[in-house]
């Protein structure tokens, strides 16, 4: 027994005297660089501030960037340091963006990528709201979404987001009255307000209490890029945005790694802007048979169109970037503008055509769905043939099971579905085959200019024009 201990206590000395704190790790060894601030962002053209947003959405992070935490800095306890270093649940998971967001295209053999994209299996985050090894898990287990066309999406949301809060002003001004909140033409239900601004939540639907539209995340999570990245950063790389630090209360380095300043507002507002500008999914040409499917789709007696609402128009084609935001009101603390008619979303009346394929409606998809009983958002499906596995979780790598998974509120449409025929069911996977990501997303944000200063970083040249950014 006295022996096993010696042993046992001579191992860890070993093994510690092997060891160099990680903390000393020097300055030299920074990936991120240069630096971006906010001033930065708002006088530089849209074109530079892009191409720095997709440098630092594309940055593999170290600690000598603040990469790391465990269970103290503004993660709280969520991320008990069970295996130290990386563990895939609760983060660290990863140590760039582009690390999950890199497929272009799961369809094509070999797979195509781009900055941006979707993610593979193996790429799922993995978040336990337990962590208890001996336990089922219980938890999120997400694919990573393609963020083509995320500015478009972000101004419909605005948009919708915009009309919830002046009906909401309307029933606040008649009390007694049923107000019917439609936005877009999407049906959320019906709000009604006494004399003393108390609201009855109650006939709402697809949309939280606040009237906030969410078009991200599974679950409708988010209303904007700049609030999952934010969260992504803490959470994935345990880096610690200098918004966030602010708000927590916990001084300058709440993780007490020895650096501040892990992510300047300016770094997020660049990648916000970036995304924002990402070229939308296109739609292939419709041969005779994807036609007839986009038929079925439309068809009441599948529903499929219900939820997943093919196009938007906007009412202006000008995306509005904020900081801080106030989610209520996408129209306060605006600091840069872009016209996405610029960034090839196609002119429609005094706006913009958005082919999204979603309600921005959060549905109950029945209890098989997941392991936490939360609804999901419709799937944007633009892009949706490039962007296997399916689902929340991925688990379907075929549209059709993805269509055969759906229960609950959609139960009917796989139903219905599973009823057609092997031709109908042709005709509309070859519909939803014509729903593509867009080929060249960072085109003109040339490898050439990406190049940075940092001796110990290896600067990207023109010979080596990289595949990856796909230009
Ligand atoms: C380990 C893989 C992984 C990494 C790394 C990662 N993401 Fe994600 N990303 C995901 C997953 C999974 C989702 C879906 C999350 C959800 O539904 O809540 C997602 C969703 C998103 C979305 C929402 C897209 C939409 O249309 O709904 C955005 C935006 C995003 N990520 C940005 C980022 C940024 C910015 C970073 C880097 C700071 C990042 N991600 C790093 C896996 C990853
Ligand atoms: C009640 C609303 C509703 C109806 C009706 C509906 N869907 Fe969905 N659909 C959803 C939701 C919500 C998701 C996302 C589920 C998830 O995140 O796991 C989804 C996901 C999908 C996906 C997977 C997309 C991806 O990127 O993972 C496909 C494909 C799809 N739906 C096609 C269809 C088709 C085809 C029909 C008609 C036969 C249909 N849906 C009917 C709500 C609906």
């Amino acid at each position: 027994m006295i022996i096993t201990t010696k042993i046992t206590f001579f191992l860890i000395l070993t093994v510690a005297s092997t060891t160099v704190v990680h903390a000393q790790t020097p300055e030299l060894e920074k990936r991120l660089s240069p630096r971006v601030t906010q001033e930065q962002v708002i006088h530089s053209s849209v074109r530079q501030v892009r191409k720095n947003g997709l440098r630092i959405f594309a940055t593999p992070f170290t600690e000598a960037d603040g990469l790391g935490s465990d269970s103290s800095g503004i993660n709280g306890q969520s991320r008990p340091a069970i295996f130290g270093g990386f563990a895939r649940v609760n983060g660290l998971d990863s140590q760039s963006c582009g690390e999950c967001h890199t497929l272009q295209s799961a369809d094509s053999i070999p797979n195509r990528f781009a900055i941006g994209g979707a993610g593979a299996q193996s790429n799922n985050l993995i978040a336990s709201q337990t962590l208890s090894l001996d336990e089922n898990f219980t938890g999120f287990y997400f694919n990573p979404i393609a963020l083509f066309g995320i500015g478009g999406a972000q101004l419909v949301g605005f948009e919708m987001t915009a009309e919830l809060q002046l009906l909401k002003a309307t029933a606040l001004t008649n009390p007694g009255t049923q107000v019917w909140l439609t936005a877009k033409g999407v049906d959320f239900g019906v709000l009604v307000c006494d004399s003393s601004g108390n609201c009855d939540f109650s006939g709402v639907e697809g949309v939280q209490d606040d009237l906030v539209v969410r078009p991200f995340g599974h679950r409708g999570s988010s209303p904007t890029f700049r609030q999952i990245a934010t969260g992504a950063f803490v959470f994935h790389f345990g880096m610690e945005p200098v918004e966030i630090v602010e708000g927590a209360g916990l001084g300058p380095d709440p993780d007490g790694d020895g650096i501040e300043n892990e992510l300047l507002l300016g770094e997020i507002s660049a990648m916000s802007i970036w995304a924002g500008a990402l070229r939308p999914p296109v739609e292939l040409r419709k041969n005779a048979s994807a036609r007839r499917g986009q038929q079925l789709f439309e068809d009441p007696s599948l529903g499929c169109a219900g939820c997943h609402i093919p196009q938007y128009v906007t009412n202006t084609p000008v995306l509005p970037f904020a900081f801080p935001e106030v989610p209520t009101d996408p129209s306060a603390n605006v600091y840069k503008e872009i016209n996405l008619r610029r960034f090839h979303y196609p002119r429609a009346s005094s706006g913009i055509r958005v082919r999204v394929y979603s309600d921005f409606k959060t549905h109950d998809m029945g209890s098989d769905f997941s392991s936490i009983p939360v609804p999901f958002v419709t799937a944007k499906l633009w892009g949706v043939a490039d962007t296997a596995p399916y689902l929340h979780d991925g688990r379907a790598t075929t549209l059709g099971a993805a269509i055969l998974e759906h229960g609950g509120e959609a139960y009917f449409s796989a139903a219905a579905y599973d009823r057609l025929s092997l031709e109908e069911k042709k005709d509309l996977i070859a519909f939803l085959k014509t729903l593509r990501n867009p080929r060249r997303p960072n085109r003109g944000l040339a490898p050439r200019s990406l190049a940075w200063s940092n001796e110990f970083v290896h600067s990207w040249s023109e010979d080596e024009d990289s595949e990856a950014y796909d230009d």
